[in-house]
């Protein structure tokens, strides 16, 4: 059975543009500014991580001074070390994420240590978050493919998403950080998934490079998941998975939720003007299906 209600986590100003090299401070200022009146609850606003690896990310501290913040909109980083929680929480940052890897090859490439150093890593973050009254999510990516080591058992995904949750993550939000998930991988890992955890701790974070996204998240949606992560305009990539593109866009996952009858509370047309907008100051056109079929708002 489906359910009524949906949560969209908007990562497209970090997913998104943590990809891309042209992007300006204010164009990243104007996007989460108009993402932020379209009924979205939580904005995934910008990465703590080292500019010598993610140079896209650098002015996140600048992004947060500088962006209009909505009363009940939740706006947080990536956080991957005691350095990065440190600049959030002085940039005034109220939820953080921290970011894990099912496969071993993928940790080492995306935040250059193994799984179990990087939980030990997360450890002292999460304290440090918690006195300060900040919630910590967790990412756990390559959930079920992994770009180096190729399939990853569901026993292994959900050994390390247990963990995290255990280390006081509130949710977990399983990444197919290159797309190549299919429904019955989804189905594997969820079932073994919701023997350990209950299905409103976790979250899906599908990247669409195969183009399987939307049919992974009804997957999900219909065994009880109803937390979505998704870029606007289907922006994004993550800079250490070879031939990633981008989340599934928000506007499709959007469309989608409508026809089924699941509430957002987020305004599609809003958003897919957004996706237009950011896509202009890219100079692309968003990949979302939906935006191309609604077209460009700001040209009428
Ligand atoms: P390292 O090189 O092992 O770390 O990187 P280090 O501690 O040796 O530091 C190296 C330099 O970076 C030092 O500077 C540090 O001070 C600095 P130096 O002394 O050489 O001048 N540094 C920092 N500066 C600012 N903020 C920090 C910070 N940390 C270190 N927080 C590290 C380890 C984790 C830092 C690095 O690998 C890193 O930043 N990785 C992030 C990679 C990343 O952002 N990937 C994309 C996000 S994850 C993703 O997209 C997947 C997801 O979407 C889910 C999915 O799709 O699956 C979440
Ligand atoms: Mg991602």
């Amino acid at each position: 059975m489906l359910p009524e209600k949906a949560n969209i986590i908007e990562v497209g100003a970090r997913d998104g543009l943590q990809n891309e090299t042209t992007v300006t401070l204010s164009d990243k200022v104007d996007l989460i500014n108009q993402l932020s009146l379209s009924g979205l609850k939580h904005i995934e606003a910008g990465s703590f991580v080292s500019p010598k690896w993610v140079p896209q990310m650098a002015d996140s501290a600048q992004v947060f001074s500088q962006i209009n913040q909505q009363p009940g909109v939740i706006y947080s980083a990536l956080t991957p070390n005691m350095a990065g929680v440190e600049r959030a929480i002085e940039s005034g940052v109220k939820q953080i994420a921290v970011f894990g890897s099912a496969s071993e090859t993928f940790s080492q490439k995306n935040i250059n240590c193994s799984i179990a150093e990087s939980l030990n890593r997360f450890d002292p973050v999460i304290d440090l978050a918690k006195q300060h009254g900040i919630p910590v999510r967790g990412y756990l990516s390559c959930t079920m493919v992994c770009p180096y080591e190729g399939p990853v058992s569901p026993a292994q995904t959900a050994l390390i998403a247990n963990t995290l949750f255990e280390m006081g993550c509130y949710e977990i939000s399983l990444g197919d950080t290159v797309g190549k998930g299919t429904p019955n991988r989804v189905i594997m890992m969820l079932d073994t998934l919701l023997k350990q955890l209950p299905k409103d701790v976790l979250a899906v974070h599908f990247h669409d490079t195969y183009g399987q996204a939307l049919a992974n998240i009804y997957q999900a949606l219909l065994m009880g998941i109803n937390t979505i992560d998704s870029a606007v305009a289907g922006l994004g990539g993550c800079p250490y998975a070879q031939g990633a593109s981008g989340n599934v866009a928000t506007e499709d996952v959007l469309y989608l939720c409508e026809n089924l009858g699941i509430e957002t509370g987020v305004d599609l047309n809003l958003i897919n003007q957004a996706g237009w907008q950011i896509c202009q100051a890219l100079g692309k056109k968003p990949i979302s299906k939906v935006a191309l079929a609604l077209g460009d708002p700001n040209n009428h």
